[in-house]
């Protein structure tokens, strides 16, 4: 019973076979194939205009390297505390920015809000070189508190973003969960709202490892090309990167997927909450539950088998716990774990 992370299961049978078909022959390389191509195209269907998408293998590349193509060495890029990038990306944004400067602001509900980056951005002086310059937003879709930004809510935050020059970068690991639980399009949920720059996660949905950085403005790719070579991400043998991406994008199979996984999510905390020593933290949204669970319980579960993290100590009496589910969860294992709780 492993609800530790939307990454502990493998991939989908179907990536597998793009990736067989894929390897059939030889192809142009560092992105010069036929899949990188076709990439292209599915990303510009999806979003519903002409992107320019570049394949990298993990998020924290993509995030990294976007806003490293966004924010000068001087930038600050305001984002919420606790957020990916912030606390789990072992400082590759300022790395890879040459120093830019992150922001953390308290958010609500597990999400930014205009007012506190309003808030944020008083502390900077324009044009004072004493002060880093803010450069950028950044946002996770889904939040890292299994949140999602309804299209407005990104809209009032990219129009803040505008204001003062900035661009509005969103960390979209989860963004196939968001959409999958918002019903709106890609390009609703992304540019139309307002956002300039995605990190496109698949490898949580269902590939091996395979994510994407997306410009909805092909004039801001600037030099990310050279950035994401340098940064050795780069792969000579990208069709293999493009053809999980492709795979998940065709048939929009990448929504099925999360919207299997939310689901998978529900259900689970709708079992949970009915048990009365339990405390659902946040709206279940997407595929991420945050719990308080009597330690009794949480040892309980763990003894039977069940992983999870713990996501803050506890109080010595409960522990407040992170349960996530992957379009590849067992259900049995779901109806496993809401019967040892209940037991
Ligand atoms: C919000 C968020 N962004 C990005 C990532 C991608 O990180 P990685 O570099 O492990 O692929 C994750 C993975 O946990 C995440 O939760």
């Amino acid at each position: 019973m492993n609800f530790c992370s939307d990454n502990a299961y493998g991939a989908a049978p179907e990536m597998l076979e793009a990736l067989a078909a894929a390897n059939d022959g030889a192809a142009a390389s560092y992105g010069e194939d036929a899949l990188t191509q076709r990439l292209q195209a599915e990303m510009s269907r999806i979003f519903d205009r002409e992107v320019a998408a570049f394949p990298v293998i993990t998020g924290t590349a993509a995030n990294a390297l976007a806003l490293a193509t966004t924010v000068p060495p001087h930038g600050a890029v305001i984002c919420q505390r606790g957020s990916h990038i912030v606390s789990d990306e072992c400082g590759a944004p300022e790395f890879f920015t040459h120093g830019a400067k992150l922001v953390t602001v308290e958010g609500r509900d597990g999400k930014l809000v205009p007012e506190a980056i309003d808030d944020a951005l008083s502390q900077f002086i324009k044009g004072c070189v004493h002060h880093p310059q803010p450069a950028a937003v950044s946002v996770a879709q889904a939040s890292e508190l299994g949140l999602c930004y309804a299209p407005r809510e990104i809209h009032a935050i990219a129009s803040l973003a505008k204001r003062h020059e900035m661009k509005l970068h969103m960390d979209g690991a989860r963004l196939a969960n968001a959409i999958a639980h918002l019903g709106c399009t890609p390009a609703e949920a992304t540019w139309r709202a307002g956002v300039d720059v995605l990190s496109f996660g698949a490898t949580k949905n269902g590939a091996l490892g395979a994510e994407a950085v997306v410009f909805f403005d092909p004039e801001q790719v600037r030099d990310f090309e050279f950035r994401r070579k340098k940064s050795g991400h780069l792969l000579s043998k990208m069709r293999f990167v493009s053809a999980q991406l492709v795979c998940a994008l065709e048939e929009n199979r990448w929504l099925a997927w999360a919207a299997r996984a939310n689901a998978f999510a529900g259900r689970l905390a709708r079992g949970l909450a009915e048990i009365g020593s339990i405390e659902i933290v946040h709206p279940v949204q997407a595929s991420m539950i945050f719990a308080f669970m009597p330690d009794a319980m949480v040892a309980r579960l763990r003894a039977q088998g069940a992983s999870f993290y713990e996501w803050a100590p506890s109080d010595g009496r409960r522990t407040l716990v992170r349960l996530v589910t992957s379009f590849m969860t067992p259900e049995s294992d779901i109806e496993r774990l809401i019967a040892i709780a209940r037991s």
